[in-house]
């Protein structure tokens, strides 16, 4: 596939918006005829014991154990390294001006300057086999590399097939704070493609990953698959479930293969602490909904619990307003106000996490905001 066309009324994540020039192969279509491409999102473990990389400068340059990995068809960025002050030194010109090496603009600029190439995503390319079907022979249960299966561009309602920024944050927040999280039986809400509980599941116990709708679901099943290798190392488990925000019930159809057993739920009510949420907060109606269903949660579980939740603050022009504004951010905060003054037999209590930690995918953090609220009953 050369070229891909998207539709007015399809929403591109800005994770994928680099892979779209790129000479790739989709990997399969979905029961609902969507092209599904799979992407390599390699983790940054030489950046676990520095600071930010988005607060710190951040000088790219070449990484030679990724060369060694990434031969010709398989495009993986480049990790960036962070310098230390006496390297930042020798970056400097003679008035002492930090001199920025700067991304290259276009795919072919990027061919003449390979020394400092930094992709914001590495699609894989795959290879067609002798058989006809689609090999991928390189970094084969490669630790540092994490597998995602997903569209490109998708109509509102299909958000969670594509990966959204706020499941970057998170993801780095879970790898940098691993003691916080270590064997804990975790629940994420608008899970998606499964991103961030792969993650969680590297350190937790066990990660009840949910969403809503067999096509997403089932693609998150997929990226749990492809990526089993990093939890049975830990001894973590995902569990995909179905878990509708606008339903005040987990639904137990045994037709359904992600309802829940009895088993499942009261598991879940007797061991969960921890509950997170990437990029969810888009939809007046949806967020409403998402904490209300916050709220039922909490109250049930037996011991106290931290909610996560990262989002993107995304601003548009409004007729209404003749203005820029942060509508869904507004609605978020609103909601979170007024939960922590009034919900029930709970105290919340809501921080902003700031994004001082290290940066293990690469991406941008501006307009990201991460936030803990601590739900204990009230005596
Ligand atoms: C912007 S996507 C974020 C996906 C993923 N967390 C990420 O950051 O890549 C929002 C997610 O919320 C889910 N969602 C929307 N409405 C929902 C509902 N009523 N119940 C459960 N999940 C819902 C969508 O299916 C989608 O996966």
């Amino acid at each position: 596939m050369e070229v891909i066309t998207f539709t007015k009324d399809t929403v591109l994540s800005d994770v994928h918006v680099h892979t779209q020039q790129k000479r790739h192969l989709m990997v399969r279509l979905n029961r609902v005829g969507q092209p599904v491409f799979q992407t390599h999102f390699k983790i940054l473990w030489q950046n676990s014991n520095l600071k930010s990389a988005s607060e710190d400068c951040v000088i790219i340059t070449d990484n030679e154990d990724t060369e060694k990995q990434c031969e010709e068809e398989l495009l993986v960025f480049k990790a960036p390294k962070l310098c230390d002050m006496q390297t930042i030194e020798s970056f400097l010109d003679e008035d002492g001006d930090l001199e920025v090496q700067r991304r290259p603009q276009s795919p072919s600029d990027r061919d003449n300057t390979k020394d400092y190439a930094r992709d914001v995503v590495c699609p894989t390319i795959l290879t067609i086999g002798s058989e006809g079907q689609i090999e991928e022979e390189k970094c084969e249960n490669n630790t540092d590399v994490i597998k995602i299966e997903h569209t490109m561009a998708t109509p509102l309602e299909d958000v969670g097939k594509q990966i959204w920024r706020g499941a970057f944050i998170l993801a780095d927040y879970i790898l940098s704070q691993q003691d916080l999280f270590r064997g804990c039986t975790a629940l994420e809400l608008g899970a998606g493609t499964g991103f961030t509980s792969i993650i969680m599941a590297t350190v937790a116990k066990t990660v009840y990953c949910t969403d809503v709708g067999d096509d997403l679901l089932e693609m998150c099943e997929r990226n749990v698959s492809l990526n089993r290798f990093f939890m049975e190392q830990a001894g973590g488990q995902i569990k995909v479930k179905e878990l509708d925000w606008l339903k005040n019930e987990f639904g137990t159809d045994p037709e359904n293969p992600y309802s829940w057993t009895d088993d499942d739920i009261s598991h879940f009510y007797d061991e969960t602490t921890v509950i997170f949420a990437a990029d969810v907060f888009y939809d007046d109606d949806l967020t409403d909904a998402l904490f209300k269903t916050l709220s039922r949660v909490t109250q049930s579980l037996r011991s106290n619990c931290i909610i996560y939740l990262s989002m993107e603050r995304r601003y548009n022009f409004t007729l209404r307003y003749m203005d820029i504004t942060c509508d869904a951010y507004n609605h978020f905060r609103n909601c979170l106000n007024n939960f922590e003054t009034r919900n029930g037999k709970q105290r919340w209590t809501a921080q902003e996490i700031k994004l001082m930690f290290p940066q293990f995918f690469i991406y941008e953090r501006e307009h990201l905001e991460l936030w803990k609220i601590t739900a204990t009953p009230l005596t």
